[in-house]
């Protein structure tokens, strides 16, 4: 990376997380898809799972619908079954990303396979463009084994997802909005730069640990997600000990978003249109 014309992505806004409970009765850290956070285009909401009580996760998500965006699943402990009413169905292990292209809609249940012990991850929802929210569902499901490690000067070890980070690819492909997703883990003391593509909007969020973003001042903790302005790059720092920072990048789709619960589209008249077709079985 040239870094005399690269340009370091600012914090543009740090904003903290909401506790609610969603499924049957799941507890969750809901970072974007909240009141003061309603998107970060392409990104509808991301919410983080983690407790070791069993009441909190155990009722998990039974049957529900969903329609006209991706949901991606990255444990971080614990394992979750997933079945669709296609005949789909596979088990999440810890380390294993799902990302799961509902398209014109899918109805499937996403169920904790533990009784005790800690339950640990994310689910991100991603947008999809008008012209493909109606396209076949599609699965990529990727175990631990097979998400690829970078090393960066600094100490910094990344987790490709999706996207890329000093020539090594993450498995995910295929996706419209051209995602970027790393799970990056900074020793203490550490640093990272990590490039982003300059038309993508991008967030991190420190899952584990502290950080700040060298030159700027701001720092962000657990519970705490900070949208990133514009640039090329981000810098970030660990603080106080190790982090880990869930780094995610997408192209904004700049389109109108209809929004009822499981459904994302572009009108009213389509989300009138998915209820239909849900309710008549034609998901
Ligand atoms: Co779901």
């Amino acid at each position: 990376m040239d870094k005399s014309s690269t340009v370091m992505r600012p914090v543009a806004r740090i904003e903290r997380a909401v506790a609610v409970s969603d499924g049957a009765g799941v507890k969750l850290n809901r970072l974007i898809g909240t009141p003061q956070l309603d998107q970060v285009d392409p990104f509808l909401m991301l919410d983080e799972f983690r407790s070791d009580a069993a009441a909190d996760y155990i009722a998990g998500f039974p049957d529900h619908p969903h329609r006209g965006f991706e949901t991606v699943t990255y444990m971080l402990a614990g394992r979750m079954r997933h079945a669709d009413n296609k005949g789909h169905e596979g088990r999440l292990d810890a380390g294993s990303v799902q990302w799961m292209t509902a398209g014109r809609g899918i109805v499937h249940s996403e169920m904790p396979e533990q009784e005790n012990g800690l339950m640990w991850g994310f689910q991100l929802w991603v947008n999809l463009p008008a012209k493909d929210k109606m396209t076949a569902p599609r699965y990529q499901e990727i175990p631990a084994s097979e998400i690829p490690t970078a090393r960066l000067a600094g100490g910094a070890t990344v987790k490709v997802i999706a996207g890329e980070v000093a020539g090594v690819r993450g498995p995910i492909s295929g996706i419209a909005t051209a995602p970027a997703m790393f799970d990056v883990a900074l020793p203490a003391p550490g640093e990272a730069i990590l490039s982003l593509p300059a038309s993508h909007a991008a967030f991190l969020y420190p899952f584990e640990g502290a950080i700040k973003i060298p030159g700027s001042g701001e720092r962000a903790f657990r519970r705490e997600l900070a949208v990133l302005g514009a640039g090329d790059a981000v810098r970030m720092a660990s603080v106080g000990g190790q982090a880990r920072v869930l780094l995610v990048a997408g192209k904004p789709l700049d389109e109108p978003v209809a929004r009822y619960g499981p459904f994302v589209m572009n009108t009213a008249q389509e989300i009138r249109q998915a209820a239909m077709d849900y309710q008549a079985g034609r998901f």
